[in-house]
């Protein structure tokens, strides 16, 4: 019997549908068959509850697509080593997923579906536990020592941690970390710039508004404290090795981090690169732009005009007056184009730039085609 495929997607929007109440009852069913695995998830699974459910529904519905999606796959099962799985555990979140499945299809249930739930499922299994056990030469997690920990700003903090093992990533590459302050809640974070030479590293964090981690990293986090770290992930943000195209840079608060990471494989290459940014703490901007190999141009989201100037000081952003004390910082001259989102504010910020009349200030107009 071969798999339909439509047939497979149908069912887990029908199933989708009940919202809240899969995931609920695919836990259930999972705790109470398999107690033992309750200690693998977060104590509090009230927001979360449906991290692993809905990759399920969506990643074994979707599994006619299996050679684009197998590098994931493996990915995804390697990643898995740092929450500890291991092949025993599959057939049971198999098994409660299949009876979750069935539970909330009702009359649409059948042999034949139930046999193409089993069988995409075995397929996403067997691809996430080779590559597991295939990587069983590398640590399932890394820890990694806090050794420095500085508050930039009320709700940022840059960090710098200490492998106990090497941990090699590439400049873009993201890590999931989970904190002694909140068990198993694994966040990604990147860090920003190359390893040293004791293969430590920095790590920017924002606290999210109503976060459970960052506020616990941000405001909790003592030097000494050891990490758990996952297996360096993505590749989107990072760059094919030697010399290629030139370079736009968009960045904003902590998104600094990954960019100031992409400046080592780029200082000798010779590219010409834009970097746009938000204000966020600017002292970092400045030498971050200062580092930029072929730096052509800085593109600048000013979020507060002089009229909000004490505001902007406390929240540690630049205004266009404040810009310009603070442009002696910056070693070399280049075009400063400053921007702004919010409309009502725009009219304001181009009338404050044009009385400040430094010829390397301009507003950057949309749709403008710049060459620089
Ligand atoms: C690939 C990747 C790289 C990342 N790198 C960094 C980094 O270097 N530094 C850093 O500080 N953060 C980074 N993040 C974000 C980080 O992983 C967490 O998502 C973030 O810290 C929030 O976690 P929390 O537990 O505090 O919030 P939660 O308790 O999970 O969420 C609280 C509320 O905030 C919302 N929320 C969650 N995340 C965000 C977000 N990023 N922006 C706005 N709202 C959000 C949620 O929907 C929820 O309503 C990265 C995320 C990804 C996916
Ligand atoms: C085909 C099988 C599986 C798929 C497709 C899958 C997929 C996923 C995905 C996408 C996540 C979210 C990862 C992240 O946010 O970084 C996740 C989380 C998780 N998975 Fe799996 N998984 C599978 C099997 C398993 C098994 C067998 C276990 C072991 C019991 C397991 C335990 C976990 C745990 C503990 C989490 C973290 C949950 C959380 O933070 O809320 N998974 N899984």
């Amino acid at each position: 019997m071969t798999l339909d495929h439509d047939r497979l997607k149908k069912s887990w929007a029908l199933v989708a549908d009940h919202g809240d109440q899969v995931p609920l009852f695919f836990y259930s069913t999972l705790f109470l068959h398999n107690p033992h695995l309750r200690d693998m998830f977060p104590v509090s699974m009230a927001d979360q509850r449906d991290k692993l459910v809905a990759a399920l529904g969506n990643v074994i519905s979707g599994v006619d697509q299996l050679d684009a999606v197998v590098p994931v796959l493996q990915q995804l099962g390697r990643d898995h080593r740092k929450f500890a799985v291991v092949r025993d555990h599959y057939p049971a979140v198999g098994h409660a997923l299949v009876a979750t499945l069935e539970h909330f299809s009702g009359p649409e249930w059948t042999p034949e579906l139930a046999h193409d739930w089993v069988t995409a499922y075995g397929i996403v299994a067997d691809v996430m536990i080779g590559a597991a056990e295939a990587a069983a030469d590398q640590p399932p997690w890394w820890e990694l020592t806090v050794t420095d920990v500085e508050r930039r700003a009320v709700d940022i903090a840059v960090l710098r941690v200490v492998p106990h093992q090497p941990l090699a990533y590439v400049a873009g590459q993201s890590i999931a970390v989970e904190v002694p302050q909140r068990p198993r809640l694994w966040r990604y974070l990147t860090p920003a710039g190359a390893p040293g030479a004791d293969g430590g590293f920095e790590l920017h964090v924002r606290v999210v508004a109503g976060g459970v981690v960052s506020t616990a990293i941000v405001q909790g986090t003592r030097a000494g404290d050891v990490w758990r770290a996952g297996a360096p992930v993505g590749t989107q943000l990072t760059l094919a090795p030697g010399p290629g195209p030139d370079l736009v840079m968009l960045a904003g608060g902590t998104g600094l981090a990954p960019m100031k990471a992409l400046l080592a494989p780029i200082e000798a290459d010779g590219r010409s690169v834009l970097w746009s940014s938000d204000t966020g703490p600017t002292q970092r901007l400045w030498e971050i732009a200062n580092r930029t190999p072929g730096l052509s141009a800085l593109a600048i989201d000013t979020s507060f005009n002089n009229s909000l100037q004490p505001i902007a000081d406390i929240s540690l952003h630049l205004t266009p007056r404040t810009l310009v004390q603070e442009l002696e910082k910056l070693e070399r001259k280049v075009p400063i184009l400053l921007h702004h989102l919010k409309p009502p504010c725009i009219d304001e910020i181009r009338r404050e730039i044009k009385e400040l009349r430094n010829p390397d200030l301009s507003y950057l107009e949309q749709g403008r085609i710049y060459d620089f």
